[in-house]
């Protein structure tokens, strides 16, 4: 299936259930060996904390049911939360119901008109951004250029697959057949390096193609990783993912 913005907002507003909320997804802490909860603490501590003070203003694209929403929302002043699924904008009224600070937008899977030029202090997205193609990546990162303020960042997680590979993305969508099965098994191999699990609806980008898009709107990528902490402990390894640190020089 097509990583569109259709079939995004079909699977993610209709078809899927969010058992826990999105806390459900573990595989990135089972993959760099630790348990869910110390990961998630080690990703709000690096990407999240270190980015956003009482005074900021956040933005996040594509919260879900707003499973790192909730770890931002009591450490900025205002909170914009953007998805192209009506019903997961819904989920988050109700769950932040108590809170008076946050904006809750459903756009249309590639745009942020409803806010304004250079107002936001940090953007994030996680386990979003691996499920869209590169012509929404980069309407996405002009918009991020255009609504961030100077000096201030984006940390975006998204697809790492091998770039000289990537042409051979169209094996991913043979016909279902005993020939397509084994088409998207090898691209999965080759492009990601996932021999056992699925390739969990990744899309056809590289950390590469990351970086143009990033340059091409006018960030600045300060950081591409894969892994990080003291001794490179915690990570996204999973489908050869990474969180890309982009600047508004
Ligand atoms: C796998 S869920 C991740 C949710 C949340 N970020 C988390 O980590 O729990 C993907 C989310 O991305 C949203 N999404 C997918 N494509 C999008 C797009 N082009 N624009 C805005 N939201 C999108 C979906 O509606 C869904 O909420």
């Amino acid at each position: 299936m097509k990583n569109s913005i259709e079939n995004n907002l079909k699977v993610w507003d209709k078809d899927y259930d969010w058992p826990k909320d999105g806390d459900e997804w573990d595989e990135q802490a089972r993959s760099s060996h630790h348990s869910y909860e110390e990961w998630k603490r080690a990703v709000v501590e690096t990407f999240i904390a270190a980015n956003v003070s009482s005074d900021s203003t956040v933005l996040e694209i594509a919260p879900g049911h707003g499973r790192w929403s909730s770890e931002i929302v009591n450490r900025c002043k205002a909170l914009y939360l953007v998805d192209l699924s009506p019903s997961c904008i819904d989920y988050c009224k109700r769950r932040f119901a108590k809170y008076s600070h946050i904006q809750y937008i459903v756009n249309d899977g590639q745009s942020l008109d409803a806010i304004s030029d250079a107002c936001i202090d940090f953007v994030w997205s996680y386990d979003s951004f691996v499920h869209m193609e590169a012509d929404v990546i980069g309407p996405y990162f002009k918009e991020i250029y255009r609504v961030l303020k100077r000096g201030r960042k984006a940390v975006i997680h998204h697809a790492g697959r091998r770039h000289p590979f990537l042409w051979l993305g169209f094996l991913r969508y043979i016909r279902p057949s005993p020939i397509g099965r084994v088409g998207k098994h090898v691209y999965k191999v080759i492009s990601m390096g996932e021999w056992l699990n699925d390739d969990g609806w990744r899309s056809n980008v590289s950390a590469t193609v990351i970086r143009s898009l990033a340059e091409e709107h006018g960030l600045r990528v300060q950081a591409q990783v894969r892994y990080w902490g003291q001794k490179q402990e915690y990570g996204v390894p999973r489908c050869g993912d990474y969180i890309s640190v982009l600047l508004k020089p």
